[in-house]
C-alpha cells in the first residue's frame, strides 16, 4: 500500500519562500523577521542565496574583482533611497529605477545589485559590463539558481526598467527553467498557475524534478499536500494566493 505523508502549509506561507513575486502590484506582506547572512561585509542576504551566490563568484574567482552593491535594505532603507533619488534624479527616473518601500525585492533578502569593482560605482545603477567577468558571472547565474530580474523589452511585465546589475534568487531548477524560455518572475508564476499535482511541469528531461501550483483555500486555515515516500519537495509561497511547489524524487518512476 502507498504510504503519504503530508506537509501543511498556513496562509502566511503564502508570503515568504524563494518565489515570492514582488513587484508594484504585489507588495512584500511576510510579517515575520528573515534570517540574514553576510554575503560581503555588509551586505546582507538570506542564507541560501548568500551561500550560492558566494559559491558562484567562487567558481569564476571574482572574489576581487566583482563588488556586491546592495543586498538586503530594511522599509526604512528603501524609503530613504527613494527619496533620495527623488530629490537628486527626479520623478521619471526614480519610478523606473527604484521600487516603491514595501515593493522592493531588496527587502526580501533574495536581490543583490552587483557591479565590477571600481572607486566610483554608481548606487542606483552600478556599472556591470556584457563582456569580462560580469558576463561570466551572467553565464553562470542560473546555475547557482539567480536571474536577471529586470531584462530589456520587458519593462512593461516588470514595472522597472532594464537593470543589468540586479540579480534575484529563485532557486536553481526555477532560475534555470526561466532563462531557457526567457521568462520573467510574473511569467513564470503565472505558467505554473496551469499546473496541479496531477499534472505538473517537468523542469528536466527526465523529469527527477517537478513543480506543481497549490492556490489557498480560502476557506481552510491550512491545507495539507500529498508527498509520496519516494519524493521530497519544497515549497516557496508565490506572494500572490498560492504555493509552488517544487519536487525531487529520489528514485525514477
Ligand atoms: N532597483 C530595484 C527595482 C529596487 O529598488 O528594488
Ligand atoms: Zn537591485
Amino acid at each position: 500500500m502507498k504510504k503519504e505523508a503530508y506537509q501543511i502549509l498556513t496562509e502566511k506561507e503564502i508570503y515568504r519562500g524563494n518565489l515570492i513575486l514582488v513587484n508594484e502590484k504585489f507588495g512584500i506582506r511576510a510579517d515575520e523577521s528573515i534570517r540574514l547572512a553576510e554575503a560581503a561585509p555588509n551586505v546582507f542576504l538570506q542564507h541560501e542565496a548568500a551561500h550560492f551566490l558566494k559559491e558562484a563568484l567562487k567558481k569564476i574567482k571574482a572574489e576581487d574583482s566583482i563588488a556586491l552593491v546592495s543586498g538586503f535594505r530594511s522599509r526604512r532603507e528603501q524609503s530613504e533611497i527613494y527619496k533620495m533619488s527623488l530629490s537628486e534624479n527626479g520623478e521619471a527616473f526614480t519610478r523606473q529605477y527604484v521600487a516603491l518601500p514595501d515593493h522592493s525585492e531588496h527587502q526580501t533578502g533574495l536581490a543583490i545589485d552587483l557591479a565590477l569593482k571600481s572607486d566610483d560605482i554608481d548606487f542606483i545603477r552600478p556599472d556591470f559590463p556584457f563582456e569580462g567577468i560580469c558576463q561570466r558571472f551572467r553565464e553562470i547565474a542560473a546555475e547557482y539558481g539567480f536571474i536577471q530580474r529586470y531584462p530589456k523589452e520587458k519593462e512593461n511585465i516588470t514595472g522597472i526598467a532594464f537593470e543589468p546589475w540586479h540579480f534575484r534568487y529563485v532557486g536553481k531548477p526555477h532560475a534555470e527553467i526561466m532563462e531557457r524560455y526567457g521568462l520573467t518572475l510574473e511569467e513564470y508564476t503565472d505558467l505554473v498557475k496551469d499546473y496541479d499535482s496531477f499534472n505538473r511541469l517537468k523542469l528536466n528531461g527526465d523529469s527527477a524534478e517537478e513543480v506543481f501550483y497549490i492556490e489557498f483555500g480560502l476557506q481552510s486555515g491550512e491545507m495539507k499536500i500529498p508527498v509520496s515516500e519516494k519524493e521530497s519537495c519544497t515549497v516557496s509561497g508565490d506572494n500572490r494566493g498560492g504555493f509552488i511547489v517544487t519536487v525531487t524524487k529520489f528514485e525514477r518512476t
